[in-house]
């Protein structure tokens, strides 16, 4: 069976979902493996490495391949290329791609979503929605590094004492965590708010201060977040205020699944903060955490700048892309049996993130969103 590692297509995308080290792995198990040329070099990867770990690289790999991996949704014609019966796997934001998702069910091929696949402890290395997110974290916390026109760390020097810059994370979940212990790394102080009642350990074990607001913890099915009340919302943000107003930076990765972004600080809370303070907004293209946050630009809301995060992963292609490539290898490899890729429905992961297969849509919010 051919697996096809395609190049990324959608502007802006960096990243690649093979790496020379996962073609190897694939090919040790039986499989071949095409890659379009050029696929990797945005990730650091040449052609010719490819070639070392196994891959044929050649123009036109992608007719007749039986597995198709991608970062982004495939393009309808890509997908139309494949065999019969193929399976794609890439992220698939369902609800915007509607028509795709007719397209595989329509051709009888499977899709398998990324992001829909379970969080449970034996897909951990399948989980992509990690292992980007972490990359995120990082990347906020030194964006805000760099925007800042102060430094990070407290300074003891014969001119006199620096203290160091005051963080503040907003959502600490994988991404958050990650923008913590590194701005902590950087030398800041920093502290962070989160609706999940585990949080506060969490955050202290990165070494942040938990910023305690006194409100119940809001969590909703698997120990997510649930989606806040007005009532709530508005009080939530009253009691941030200070804090952001007190902080240099403010790093929001805040996010309720298959919802938009919650809104946790407004325009009149940015505009409080000492001039030539720096807000990240992670969440900009869920909504945004920030009020006048845009994806992929940077505003002055009062005297401070607000970075909207924009393909955030993809500016680090080369770990995003090694981490991304090993989470979609384990989930090819979960479905190899003998050298040959057979979605096996009967596995709660693959039934997870399957979205369509044998002419059917399997997964239930999309069949919904199809019908209605
Ligand atoms: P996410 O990306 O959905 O959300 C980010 C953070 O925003 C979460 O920590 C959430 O609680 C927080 N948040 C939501 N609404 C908020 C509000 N109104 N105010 C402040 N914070 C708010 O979450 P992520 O990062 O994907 O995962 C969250 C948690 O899920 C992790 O910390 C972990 O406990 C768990 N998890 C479990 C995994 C597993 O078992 N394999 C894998 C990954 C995460």
């Amino acid at each position: 069976m051919k697996v096809i590692v395609a190049r990324e297509v959608v502007e802006g995308e960096r990243r690649v979902a093979a790496v020379p080290e996962t073609v190897s792995r694939l090919v040790e198990a039986g499989l071949k493996v095409g890659v379009e040329p050029g696929a990797g070099l945005p990730a650091g990867h040449r052609d010719e490495d490819y070639r070392a770990a196994g891959a044929e690289v050649e123009a036109g790999v992608l007719d007749g391949g039986d597995v198709l991996l991608g970062v982004r949704p495939p393009p309808a014609e890509r997908v139309r290329r494949l065999a019969e019966g193929a399976v794609s796997v890439s992220f698939l934001p369902v609800a915007e791609h509607l028509e795709l998702v007719r397209e595989f069910r329509d051709g009888g091929r499977t899709a398998l979503a990324m992001e829909l696949v379970p969080r449970i402890s034996r897909a951990q290395s399948m989980d992509a929605l990690s292992s980007q997110a972490m990359i995120s974290g990082y990347r906020g916390a030194v964006v805000a590094a760099e925007r800042l026109p102060r430094m990070f760390p407290l300074a003891m020097t014969a001119a006199g004492t620096v203290p160091p810059a005051r963080v503040l994370v907003l959502g600490a979940g994988v991404a958050g965590l990650q923008a913590i212990a590194t701005a902590r790394r950087l030398g800041a102080v920093v502290g962070a708010y989160d609706v999940r009642a585990a949080a506060a350990e969490e955050v202290r074990s990165v070494g942040a201060d938990f910023v305690d607001l006194d409100l119940p913890p809001l969590e909703g099915a698997g120990g997510y977040a649930r989606e806040m009340g007005e009532e709530r919302a508005r009080l939530q943000r009253e009691l941030l205020a200070p804090h952001v107003a007190d902080a240099d930076v403010l790093i929001t990765t805040a996010a309720v699944p298959g919802r938009a972004a919650p809104l946790l600080v407004t325009r009149a809370m940015v505009e409080r903060m000492r001039p030539g303070s720096v807000v990240v907004d992670l969440a900009a293209e869920q909504g945004g955490n920030v009020e006048g946050s845009r994806p992929g630009e940077e505003v002055e809301i009062g005297g401070a700048l607000v970075w909207g995060g924009r393909d955030v992963p993809s500016q680090l292609p080369a770990q995003a892309s090694r981490l991304y490539a090993a989470n979609v290898a384990e989930l090819v490899l979960l479905t190899t049996r003998e050298a040959r890729v057979f979605p096996d429905l009967d596995d709660e992961i693959v039934a997870g993130c399957c979205v369509t297969h044998a002419g059917e849509v399997r997964h239930g919010p999309t069949r919904e969103l199809l019908e209605g």
